[in-house]
């Protein structure tokens, strides 16, 4: 009998996910392995939702965006029924391992269950780059490039009619994507969830940009950013399976205090899903293809209950149980370069 493998993909999805299902199913067939692509996520475990995965069915998807086995933000771990149901379906399908490729808390899942003695290897994405343990993740590189393309548009718009753009960005409790696009785009003053944001300190700024002869200015600031003493801006109070609350809003709350304080017209950009769709760049191909050989080269060792990561230029694995809960945030020096450029 084959020596089967499952893959799934869990949470927000991203660029860069079908390189990897690709790779996990070229390798493993490679070494004479069999893949099951479990559907949506954990979901797939819960509810027994697989597709075969083979050579045929991955031909073509190393361009496209989004993950051709679906993703849900399902969480077992809520429900004992559905825990045991995973654990059930795992030892059904006759899993020799599982390729876990999720953030956060599908990965914080996987580790659970790796405690529970399945035999798991981790991926790591997001869009969001907050991942610990890993330099890079792969999604975020095409996110970055999405959102400095906007900025430099823009740019010409904001030039045109001398106004300022508000430009907000995804990323969660953390500034990476806002930092790589605003620094790329050459933003005027980038604002993220590792500084407070300092209403009187930005509107000087951009008078002192407008005092220089400028008449335009490009505000970068992401989704999970705060302002002095405040709380994030949500969307709405519902939380899901992993108690997570829709950030968003904060760059129209900017936008009209801008302003307000300066006189000078003011638009804002909610960037939104558009930073999570399209084509991943040839950068997050890569790494998602070399992530998916990792992994199933740590079950051909049978090396379990770790997650492939990224350090320097090396794919290298790390456990499992060190990455939940631990949010990766941007280096002070890195901010400290973008400062230069404010104003
Ligand atoms: O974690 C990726 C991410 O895109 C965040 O940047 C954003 O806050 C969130 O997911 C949006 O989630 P959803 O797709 O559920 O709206």
């Amino acid at each position: 009998m084959a020596r089967k493998i499952g893959c799934l993909t869990g949470g927000g999805d991203c660029p860069g996910l079908n390189p990897v299902i690709r790779a996990v199913v070229r390798k493993a067939n490679h070494e004479g392995l069999e893949v099951i692509g479990i559907r949506y996520g954990w979901k797939g475990l819960v509810t027994l939702d697989t597709m075969p995965l083979d050579a045929q069915s991955v031909s073509g998807i190393l361009p496209k965006g989004g993950t051709i086995l679906g993703t849900s933000r399902t969480n077992p771990f809520k429900d004992e029924k559905q825990l045991a149901q995973v654990i059930d379906n795992y030892k059904k399908l006759g899993l020799e391992a599982l390729i876990v490729i999720g953030g956060e808390d599908t990965l914080g899942v996987a580790a659970k269950f790796a405690d529970k003695k399945l035999q798991i290897v981790g991926i790591p994405k997001t869009i969001d780059n907050d991942l610990s343990l890993t330099d890079y993740t792969f999604g975020f590189d095409t996110a970055v490039n999405i959102a400095m393309e906007a900025i430099d548009r823009l740019h010409t718009t904001a030039e045109s009619h001398n106004r300022v753009m508000v430009v907000e960005t995804m990323g969660r409790h953390a500034g990476w994507i806002a930092v790589y696009a605003g620094i790329a785009g050459g933003a005027d003053v980038i604002l993220i969830p590792e500084e407070e944001i300092d209403l009187d300190r930005v509107c000087d700024l951009l008078r002192k940009r407008h005092s220089r002869g400028k008449q335009f200015s490009i505000v970068v600031v992401a989704e999970g950013a705060k302002f002095k003493k405040g709380e994030v801006v949500t969307q709405e109070n519902k939380i899901d399976e992993f108690g997570h609350v829709r950030l968003g809003g904060v760059g129209h709350i900017l936008g009209e205090k801008i302003e307000e304080k300066t006189g000078f017209e003011t638009r804002v950009t909610v960037l939104g899903h558009v930073q999570r769709g399209g084509s991943p760049t040839a950068f997050d191909r890569v790494l998602g293809t070399r992530f998916g050989f990792e992994a199933v080269r740590l079950i051909l060792e049978k090396k379990y209950g770790v997650m492939v990561s990224l350090q320097g230029n090396k794919i290298v694995s790390v456990p499992l149980q060190q990455v939940a809960g631990d949010v990766k945030l941007v280096d002070a020096s890195l901010y400290e370069i973008a400062k230069v450029f404010f104003g």
